[in-house]
């Protein structure tokens, strides 16, 4: 019998077809999330999962489905997944990382010129038909060039956003867990700093951290009060790595400028009063969502699947532990 895959949300044909070629396959191209139960369920019998992140595989519904080996995900970071508690039943787990590296930090320069030249509302005023004409005073925003960028994570995404910052002279400096070697800073043209210094500095500060219990509410009340008045804050990581109601009342006392986010603490939802704020920029997690990458991440994510139920170490597997199990 071949081994069942569920796919659970919407995915490229050309993904789901290779898929189909393997495994026989169900699919929820109704690209509507499931409830934990729904999900529970569609999972019995299933050996494998392609899944976004906007579905949860933690411990407790890991426990009700014994048939599954494999968890792959179309995402680079797997905070939906509990991966320890994977690796305690067996379960593979494997991520899409390196091919979405350029196209976030493309987005994470949306966001950051977006907030800075008040392009949303400047969009949203045209549109009213009310614009009279060119006036000296219309919209006036932050520049971006000879500005300070302050980068929290130098990995590949936080790399990508340095190597960008040069085209816009820009001064670098970045904060990380662990510094990167010499010539390496040298190449991308970024400082290392520390936390605080990072904070001061900075006109723009963009985060590029896993969420990890070290990294949850990362920047909160005491980091945003350390920020510029006219800094801005970019968020393309994960929502918890801000604490929103912190944010939102550092915006409301105009402790900082603005923010663009791309994520939030509770998706699809954020602060209600974010979506009221003009000076912050909102976009429902597309960071990685161009055409091509989120082709090759869901190409990624079924070829790590069909490697894990073929016998093959797949190419991306974050807990190696399982094989040979
Ligand atoms: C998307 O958020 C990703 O982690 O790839």
């Amino acid at each position: 019998m071949r081994p069942k895959v569920l796919v659970t949300r919407q995915i490229f044909d050309e993904a789901l077809n290779l898929l189909g070629k393997h495994f026989e396959v169900e699919s929820n191209q109704r690209d509507l999330p499931p409830t934990q139960p729904q999900l529970l369920k569609k999972l019995q019998g299933k050996q494998g999962a392609v899944t976004l992140v906007a579905c949860t595989f933690d411990e407790r519904l890991l426990a009700q489905c014994p048939d599954l080996r494999i968890v792959s995900n179309v995402a680079v970071g797997y905070n939906n997944i509990d991966v320890k508690a994977a690796t305690r039943r067996g379960v593979m787990v494997t991520n899409t990382p390196g091919v979405l590296d350029d196209t976030t930090a493309d987005f994470t320069w949306c966001l950051m010129l977006a907030t800075a030249r008040r392009l949303v509302e400047g969009d949203k005023f045209f549109r009213t038909g009310k614009w009279k004409g060119w006036g000296l005073m219309q919209y006036l925003g932050y520049d971006v060039h000879h500005k300070t960028l302050g980068i929290f994570g130098l990995g590949r995404i936080g790399k990508a956003v340095a190597r960008r910052a040069k085209g816009f002279d820009m001064r670098a400096i970045y904060y990380d867990t662990a510094r990167v070697d010499e010539s390496t800073e040298r190449d991308l043209g970024v400082m290392y700093v520390d936390k605080r210094t990072l904070l001061r500095e900075s006109d723009f500060v963009t985060l590029h951290v896993p969420l990890l219990p070290e990294t949850h509410h990362f920047i909160s009340h005491a980091e945003l009060a350390l920020m510029k008045k006219s800094a801005i804050l970019v968020n393309a990581s994960r929502g918890p790595v801000v604490d929103e109601k912190a944010l939102v009342k550092a915006l409301k006392d105009g402790k900082i400028a603005g923010a663009g986010l791309d994520v939030y603490e509770k998706e699809p939802k954020c602060e209600r009063a974010l979506v009221g704020m003009k000076n912050v920029v909102l976009a429902p997690h597309t960071a990685s969502a161009s055409y091509e990458t989120r082709a090759k991440m869901a190409m990624i994510a079924v070829q790590n699947c069909i490697a894990g139920l073929t016998g093959q170490r797949p190419p991306n597997l974050l807990n190696p532990e399982v094989m040979g199990r």
